[in-house]
């Protein structure tokens, strides 16, 4: 590039800290020679504190990234590991990478260690997880649907003999109460199985301009007012300039008002639930042949009693509940809702601590 080389350097040295993939160069001995900033952001600790120490020392415990480096060092080629690294960090979350280990040879054929390029998968398996939901909840969706349609027929059955029998009984006879509890539970049946319905039904969505602070407005104030008496605070904060988004404006009512329920049903005596919308500055949409679009996110947060590691994955799946007048049915329509938008869902949680489920949409023409 130029003849006196020391541009060049620079730049090597520009494009090195610069690249967003963490770049580690170990010399022949296996220390740390180079730590680029990605790689400080990775590992969560400073060059400073790791330049000359032993990788051994780096790495302690990630035993498939030193088996990486050492066959690389032995061996004198290229190694990866796309699937099965996590680096478990002092501060969590733990970040899924893929790595790949190549020898460092000079111009004149010797090895002169090895370098590792790690790259971060975390946003790339949140998107596999959507994905893999949304398979998921289309089988068991038509499957339930499927069966509800089997069901309101004989409910519908069930609620009229019902009616008929409330009829017969005399008005002040104790037996009214059950009638009263027949008929009650039928039409709750029904109600759910409509809810179902509704969620396998192909109803295509009708899109207009939504502006999502003023739904998300209007939801704060119906559900401050439906948990009066209770010591739950709600914060709304939105960035005001944010454009309105391409969507339906029902759907994306009942995704919010689902989620917002959700969050306050998860606080048992007092909490806070806040509501934030910002534009993400993680993710964008990419289509083929467009510009990338970019995602608006509505993160709902509260301080309720969090979800157990082991039944995240249960959330979706249609009439999962825990709560003894749940439906388990509110969070499979949300993430219908939001396929139908383009967009996908992300749930992170500690059990005692709280919930946050964020919700990114895609800004469509
Ligand atoms: N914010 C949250 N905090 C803690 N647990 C949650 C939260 N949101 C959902 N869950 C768990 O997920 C389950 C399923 O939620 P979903 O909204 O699908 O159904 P539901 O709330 O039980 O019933 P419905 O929505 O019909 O009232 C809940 O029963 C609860 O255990
Ligand atoms: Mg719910």
């Amino acid at each position: 590039m130029n003849p006196d080389g020391a541009p060049r350097d620079s730049l090597y040295a520009q494009v090195f800290e610069n690249l967003e993939d963490a770049v580690v160069a170990l010399d022949r001995q296996g220390r740390i020679a180079l730590f680029n900033p990605s790689a400080q952001a990775c590992f969560g600790i400073s060059e400073r504190q790791c330049l000359g120490k032993a990788h051994e020392e780096l790495f302690a415990g990630h035993e498939q990234l030193l088996y990486l480096v050492k066959s690389a060092m032995e061996n004198g080629r290229s190694i990866s590991d796309h699937e099965n690294i996590v680096i478990q960090r002092s501060a969590p979350p733990p970040l899924p990478v893929s790595v790949t280990v190549s020898p460092i040879y000079t111009h004149d054929g010797r090895r002169e260690g090895v370098v590792l390029i790690v790259r971060d998968l975390s946003r790339v398996r949140d998107l596999e997880e959507a994905v893999r939901r949304t398979d998921r909840l289309s089988i068991l969706g038509t499957l339930a649907a499927g069966l509800a349609h089997e069901i309101k027929n004989p409910l519908g059955g069930i609620k009229g003999a019902a009616q008929l029998l409330d009829r017969e009984v005399a008005e002040q006879s104790p037996l009214k109460e059950y009638t009263g509890v027949m008929i009650r539970e039928a039409e709750r049946v029904n109600g759910i199985i409509e809810e179902l319905m509704d969620l396998a039904r192909p109803r295509p969505p009708r899109f207009s301009q939504v502006h999502l602070a003023r739904v998300l407005g209007d939801i704060v104030l119906f559900q401050k007012e439906a948990h009066r008496g209770r010591e739950i605070d709600f914060f709304l904060n939105i960035d005001p300039s944010i454009p309105p988004i391409l969507g339906d404006e029902n759907l994306l009512t009942r995704l919010f008002l689902n989620l917002v329920k959700n969050a306050g049903e998860a606080i048992e005596r007092k909490g806070r639930v806040e509501i934030a919308m910002k534009i993400s500055s993680e993710y964008h949409l990419t289509n083929p042949g467009n510009r990338p679009a970019p995602l608006v996110v509505i993160e709902v947060k509260d301080t309720g009693k969090g979800i157990a590691p082991e039944d995240l994955d249960k959330l979706f799946t249609p009439f999962y509940t825990t709560k003894p007048r749940g439906s388990g049915l509110g969070l499979a329509t949300c993430q219908k809702i939001v396929d139908e938008h383009r967009g996908f869902l992300k749930i992170e949680s500690s059990p005692g601590q709280g919930t946050s489920v964020s919700v990114h949409l895609p800004f469509l023409r």
